[in-house]
This record gives structure tokens, C-alpha cells and sequence, in this order.
């Protein structure tokens, strides 16, 4: 019989490519979103992508014990990925009880009610944001977790934590939390991809913005830090290889392969570049001329920070393979996309 995952939040950016690797690796899926940071843009490019009309959809706040409670009644459901949850790291800091009390209770009430109905495997998205400035890099699984430098990146760890100790104390429950460094991108089908809500944060969704001409110009937040060209470095991640490293991660839990009863992964490639190399990557890829100009540094980002991925590598069997163009040209292809280009 085909294993069903619920993937909740699965409407946004990262759920909807992982629903759609779930898919094509035979699983059958549950998305549920409260669709408070999307609309229903991803969710119907899932469905034309995959050529399934009938993914079950259901619209609810996992805040909600009873609907979460509700959901596991009516649905057996084999394992959970869970994204449910804020992410916004500027709000984090001016709405720390919002982010607080949705982030913990979603991902609590989802662990209650899969215990209760024996749904043992859950996977965590968590974010590269728990190393902090790391004093060591690539940063490996076992780099030490620095103080949370906001609310967002504090809920990070906490849950992380939450899950650690549910598997100590609940038998039979097994846990993985997916350090993800920074996803960018879009399918290559361009029907899904961001869809920043405002004045995007993110590098990328900014980038593809003042290339349409949305945005005027493209600020370079600080060209003094300690890097080869004084831009920050990152481990851009391409969208549609992190959402694979979710089937294997699910497939290991399923198939009873985990070696640990709570894992965790760094899912990046392992190859920093920094802000201003992704952005004549991204010249390079479209033949987009960018307008920008550097601005002062942006409080709270860490100077550099890259994965070392051997663990996911060797373990999940899971490598990104994306060149940083394609993953760009993607991106690119999903903002003409939006316009109706
Ligand atoms: N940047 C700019 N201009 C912009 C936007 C970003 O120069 O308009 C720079 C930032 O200063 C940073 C880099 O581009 O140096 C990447 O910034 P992002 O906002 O795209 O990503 P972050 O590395 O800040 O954060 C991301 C996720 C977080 C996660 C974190 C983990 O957005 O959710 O990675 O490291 F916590």
C-alpha cells in the first residue's frame, strides 16, 4: 500500500516542491496549509505539474488542536513534514509572541496528535540560521548551535529541541531535522517557485524583481566584510534538490534505515558564493543586466556560512546536483512567469 505523508504549510514555497518529489516518487500526500503567507498559486502549479487534480487539500491552522486532531482522525497518515510555521526573521524581532506562540504550538499540537494515532516518523524543517556565525566552516552537523539572534531562528531551535526530547520519551516516534542553508530557485516548469509577500527579504525574489523592473534597484546590504570581495557568503541551495532531500529523508524513516532514532541533515551544497558572485551568476544565466548598488550591512546576517553536506551525502544518498545557473535561469523563467511574460 502507498505510504501517505501530510505535509503541513505544503502551499508555500518549499512544500509545494516537496509535494510535488513526494508525488513523483509514489506517495500519496496530504497538504494542509492555513494559507496565512500564500494563496493557492503553488498549490494549483502542483497540480498541473504532477497531472493530479486530486491532491487532497485541506485548509486549516495546525494552532488548532482539535482540526489537527481532527485531521489525524479522518486520515491515516504514515509520516509528517512539517513547515507550518513563520519565517520572516525582521517580523520575528517586532512580533516575537506571534512568532512564539504560532511556530510552537503548530508543530507541538502536530506532534500530540501523531503520537496519539501512531504516526511515528516526522521530519522538521530546520535552517542553517541555528549555527549562527559559525567559528569553523563548512559547518558539519556536529558544529555547535549558536544563541539565536532572533525569535525566528530561536523557534528554529527550540523545535528542534521539541523533537529530540519527544523521541527520547515517546517510543516508537523517530525524528530528522533538515538543516536547510538557503533555497533558491523555482521548479523548471516555472508554475511554481517564492512568491514574496511586499518588499521581498530574500536575495533572490529581490534580484528576479528589479530584473522585471518591479523593484529600481538592488541594495548589496555591506561590501566590508572579511570575504574575498567583501559581500557576504552563502550556500545557495536549489529548491527542487533540497525538496529531494526530503523523499530520501522520508524513505529512510519509512524503510526503518535511520541509525539514530533522531537525525539530523545540513542540506546545502557545500560551495559558498558570495552576493555579488550569485549575482553576475545570475547575469551570466538570463543576459539580465542588474541594476544595483551597495548599501550599508543589514543587522543580524553572519559574515559566511556554508554546509559541509557529507553527512546527507553519504547517509540519505542524497548530493545537490543543480548548477547555480540553471537554478537562477529557473527563478528568472518563474518571475516572467508571474508577469505574464
Ligand atoms: N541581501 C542583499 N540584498 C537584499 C537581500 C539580501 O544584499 O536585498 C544579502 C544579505 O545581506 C545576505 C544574503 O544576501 O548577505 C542572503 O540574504 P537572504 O535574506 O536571502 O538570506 P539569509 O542568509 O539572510 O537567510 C536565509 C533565510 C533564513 C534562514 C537563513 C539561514 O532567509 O530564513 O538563511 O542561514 F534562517
Amino acid at each position: 500500500m502507498k505510504k501517505c505523508i501530510l505535509v503541513s504549510g505544503g502551499a508555500g514555497f518549499i512544500g509545494s516542491h516537496v509535494t510535488v518529489e513526494l508525488i513523483d516518487a509514489g506517495y500519496d500526500v496530504i497538504v494542509a496549509d492555513n494559507m496565512s503567507n500564500c494563496d493557492m498559486t503553488c498549490f494549483e502549479g502542483v497540480k498541473k505539474i504532477t497531472g493530479r487534480g486530486d491532491i487532497p487539500f485541506v485548509k486549516m491552522d495546525f494552532c488548532d488542536a482539535v482540526a489537527t486532531e481532527l485531521l489525524f482522525t479522518t486520515n491515516h497518515i504514515d509520516a509528517v513534514i512539517h513547515f507550518a510555521g513563520f519565517k520572516a526573521v525582521g517580523e520575528s524581532v517586532s512580533e516575537p509572541l506571534q512568532y512564539y506562540q504560532n511556530n510552537l504550538d503548530s508543530f507541538m499540537n502536530v506532534l500530540e496528535s501523531a503520537r496519539h494515532h501512531g504516526c511515528d516518523n516526522i521530519l522538521f524543517s530546520s535552517s542553517a540560521t541555528v549555527y549562527g556565525e559559525p567559528e569553523k566552516l563548512p559547518v558539519t552537523e556536529e558544529s555547535p548551535r549558536q544563541p539565536a539572534t532572533s525569535p525566528y531562528g530561536n523557534t528554529k531551535q527550540i523545535l528542534e529541541d521539541v523533537l529530540r526530547d519527544s523521541v527520547q520519551a515517546y517510543s516508537n516516534v523517530k525524528g530528522i531535522a533538515l538543516r536547510y542553508f538557503n533555497p533558491v530557485g523555482a521548479h523548471p516548469s516555472a508554475l511554481i517557485g517564492e512568491l514574496p509577500r511586499g518588499v521581498p527579504n530574500n536575495l533572490v525574489p529581490f534580484i528576479t524583481q528589479t530584473a522585471i523592473g518591479k523593484r529600481e534597484c538592488l541594495s548589496i546590504f555591506g561590501n566590508d566584510y572579511p570575504t574575498p570581495d567583501g559581500t557576504c557568503q552563502r550556500d545557495f541551495i536549489d529548491i527542487v534538490d533540497l525538496a529531494k532531500a526530503h523523499v530520501f529523508a522520508v524513505r529512510r524513516m519509512l524503510e526503518g534505515k535511520m541509525k539514530k532514532e533522531y537525525e539530523i541533515f545540513n542540506v546545502g551544497t557545500g560551495k559558498p558564493l558570495s552576493v555579488l558572485e550569485l549575482i553576475t551568476a545570475f547575469q551570466e544565466a538570463t543576459g539580465v543586466k542588474l541594476n544595483y548598488k551597495f548599501a550599508p550591512r543589514r543587522a543580524g546576517d553572519v559574515t559566511a556560512i556554508w554546509a559541509d553536506p557529507s553527512l546527507a551525502n553519504q547517509e540519505l544518498g542524497w548530493k545537490a546536483e543543480r548548477p547555480i545557473k540553471d537554478t537562477l535561469a529557473a527563478a528568472w523563467a518563474w518571475e516572467k512567469h508571474l508577469a505574464g511574460k
